[in-house]
């Protein structure tokens, strides 16, 4: 890097926004890790199941970038793509959901900067998931840059669910014929159903070792 970064307003090439983004995801992921073990050492228990993190493609940010009406720059990039940098937390039950989400927000250097909660008001399709888009600061040599970085949590089941509704979706362009979106948003009712029993199973198990406990 040859400029000196102050915040987004200097920057002008696409590798150091990259490497911007690249840092913020190391940086939520390593926080997340230690949330991670911190959990196991206190609860002997994983809220996680697994992390997964990507930055988005060229392609689809300046394809984002046209679809909401905004020309291809790097500022405009930065400051309507929230997604380039993408963590997704796949828990096991809906209650670690929520109390990832609470963890997250307590730590101090992160901003939350919005939530959006499809497990309590899922979307049509029947997509359900934990939305938190917050802000890291990544610290350079003179100066500290804010870096948007969206959080997904959600259930494995949600997952499963997610990952074959992309699928259909980009198979289709979006119209799947009506039989397709119905099955999908049976599916969806069933990974609920499915969520709320293994979560109760779990509750009952982890009451009888505390009365073994006794
Ligand atoms: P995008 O333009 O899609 O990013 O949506 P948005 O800016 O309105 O944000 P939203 O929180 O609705 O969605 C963000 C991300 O959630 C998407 O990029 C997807 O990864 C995921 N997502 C949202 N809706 C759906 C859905 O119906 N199906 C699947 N499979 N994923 C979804
Ligand atoms: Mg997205």
């Amino acid at each position: 890097m040859k400029e000196t970064i102050k915040s987004y307003d200097d920057v002008d090439n696409w590798k150091t926004v990259m490497f911007l983004y690249n840092a913020a995801l190391k940086e939520v992921g390593t926080k997340l890790d230690i949330l991670n073990d911190e959990f196991q050492h206190v609860h002997q228990y994983n809220p996680i199941e697994h992390i997964k993190t990507r930055i988005k493609t060229p392609e689809s940010i300046v394809k984002k970038l046209k679809r909401n009406g905004y020309e291809t720059s790097i500022e405009n990039m930065v400051r309507y793509i929230n997604d380039i940098a993408g963590v997704r937390l796949i828990c096991s039950f809906t209650s670690d959901i929520y109390r990832l989400a609470e963890m997250i927000g307590n730590q101090s250097d992160l901003k939350v900067l919005s939530i959006k909660d499809y497990i309590k008001n899922p979307k049509d399709s029947g997509y359900k998931s934990y939305h938190m888009l917050v802000s890291v600061p990544i610290f350079l040599s003179d100066s500290v840059v804010e870096t948007k970085v969206e959080i997904q949590i959600r259930t494995i089941a949600m997952d499963f669910w997610a990952s074959l509704e992309h699928k259909i979706y980009y198979k289709f362009e979006g119209n799947a014929p009506a039989y397709i979106s119905r099955d999908l948003q049976e599916c969806a009712e069933m990974v609920s159903a499915l969520d709320e029993r293994m979560l109760s199973l779990n509750e009952a198990v982890l009451s009888c070792s505390r009365e073994q406990d006794k």
